[in-house]
């Protein structure tokens, strides 16, 4: 009862939480839109999702990736790129264990033979494949073929997706590595092949292929300066930002309820209860970011021993958890250009009534308002972390509170 093992918090792992909160927009356009469009035949455009560390981009495309393999989907591992290394390899041997899934190693058609050894090619020598000069099609367009002979048999094994997961997006920093995979990527999600329908008419549909991408914003400006308008019109972006506040509370609605059902240490089972009060204070101190929630949670749990997580044991743990939470924040602001983060730190020093994008320039000593422009458009748009009403207000609760309060501080 109440020990490591049968604590539902996990901060920084890469597992599903147990407690799980909020992200519905997303979990739904997976499960109304991306999925039954594409089983259909119908066009969608692959996802990226994109946003600052800790938000919960890897854990939202792992959840749904347990979906879609819990409903017999093809699913890739989640294929997270090491900086400065070459993504052709790693997804070319995720497109060959697709393909393997799918039957395809013991086909006898001599198309898809080649094309399986192709993308074998690939996965030894990733794009530098292409330097050697050789004849034969380039790297890029053997992984489109074979991720077409794999969509091909998902339309023939009946309601299957095929679902891809390329994570950290933002460490391929090779040009010609970056854009070959998401032409790769995109030319298999807009292929159309024609399929006979009931009555004997051929109609062209689309593969039943979805593509995540997932990482920081940075990959923005890369892929924004490279990857041309081909990729802005076949994916399409969203940045996350802090969960609500009442998604949180309803994540530990059950805890507060019903209590959370554990092992009683003598073969039976017991609930976890949480009074109101504690519930409330973790989901007002976490600030919205899911790291911070399960952070708060887990150190909750560790704080006591009764069956019931009191208000002062939030405190309690809370008070353990405040460096790493502080280190989450400054790890954040850290890593924006330093423009970005004086922006901020200018903003924060405001009155909340007065941060208007003139006040800020003025403060950061720029010459007009429209100097400062361009900075306050990324941290909105690209970042997630401001929002230009009026006036200026914070979407990233976190940094607004380390900046502007005391925070982590109880
Ligand atoms: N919807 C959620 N509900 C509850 N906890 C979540 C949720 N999403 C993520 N978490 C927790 O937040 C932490 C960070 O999540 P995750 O690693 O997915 O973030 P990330 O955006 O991929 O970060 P990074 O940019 O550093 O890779 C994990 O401990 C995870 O358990
Ligand atoms: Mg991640």
């Amino acid at each position: 009862m109440r020990d490591s093992l049968d604590n539902p918090f996990s901060p920084g792992s890469d597992t599903v939480p147990a407690v799980w909160a909020g992200r519905t927009e997303q979990l739904s356009d997976w499960r109304d839109i991306v999925r039954p469009r594409r089983l259909s035949g119908l066009p969608e455009r692959g996802r990226t999702i994109l946003g600052e560390p800790g938000l919960g981009k890897s854990t939202l495309i792992r959840r749904i990736a347990e979906e879609a393999s819990a409903a017999g989907d093809w699913v890739t591992p989640q294929l997270r790129i090491p900086s400065g290394t070459d993504p052709l390899k790693l997804v070319a041997t995720a497109v060959l264990k697709l393909a393997e899934q799918a039957g395809l190693a013991s086909s006898r058609e001599k198309r898809i033979g080649e094309a399986i050894s192709r993308v074998q090619a690939v996965a030894a020598a990733g794009v530098s494949l292409t330097l050697r000069g050789t004849d034969g099609p380039e790297p890029y367009t053997s992984l489109t073929e074979l991720l077409v002979e794999v969509g091909i048999a998902a339309i023939a094994s009946g309601h299957v997706m095929v679902l891809i997961h390329i994570d950290e997006i933002q460490n391929i920093t090779d040009d010609k590595a970056l854009s070959q995979l998401l032409i790769a990527l995109g030319d298999a999600l807009t292929h159309e092949v024609e399929v006979t329908v009931p009555g004997g008419a051929l109609v062209s549909r689309s593969l039943p292929i979805a593509v995540y991408l997932t990482g920081l914003p940075d990959f923005e400006d890369m892929a924004g300066a490279r990857k041309g308008a081909t990729f802005a019109r076949r994916f399409k972006t969203a940045t996350l930002s802090a969960i609500d506040e009442l998604d949180l509370a309803e994540a530990l609605q059950e805890f507060v309820l019903d209590g959370w059902e554990v092992a009683d240490g003598a073969g039976g089972t017991a609930r976890i209860r949480m009074e109101p009060e504690a519930a409330s204070l973790i989901t007002e101190i976490c600030r919205g970011e899911p790291f911070l929630f399960q952070l708060a949670g887990e150190q909750a749990w560790y704080a006591g021993r009764g069956d019931t997580i009191t208000a002062d044991e939030v405190r309690a743990g809370w008070r353990g958890a405040q460096r790493e939470a502080t280190a989450h924040v400054e790890r954040i602001l850290e890593r924006l250009p330093g423009k970005e983060r004086q922006f901020l730190q200018t903003m924060a020093g405001l009155p909340a009534a007065d941060r208007t994008l003139t006040h800020i320039a003025q403060l950061m000593g720029l010459a007009k308002a429209t100097d400062a422009g361009p900075t306050s458009q990324r941290l909105d748009t690209v970042r997630g972390i401001i929002e230009r009403g009026r006036p200026y207000t914070f979407r990233h609760r976190a940094v607004e509170a380390l900046l502007t309060s005391d925070w982590p501080n109880l």
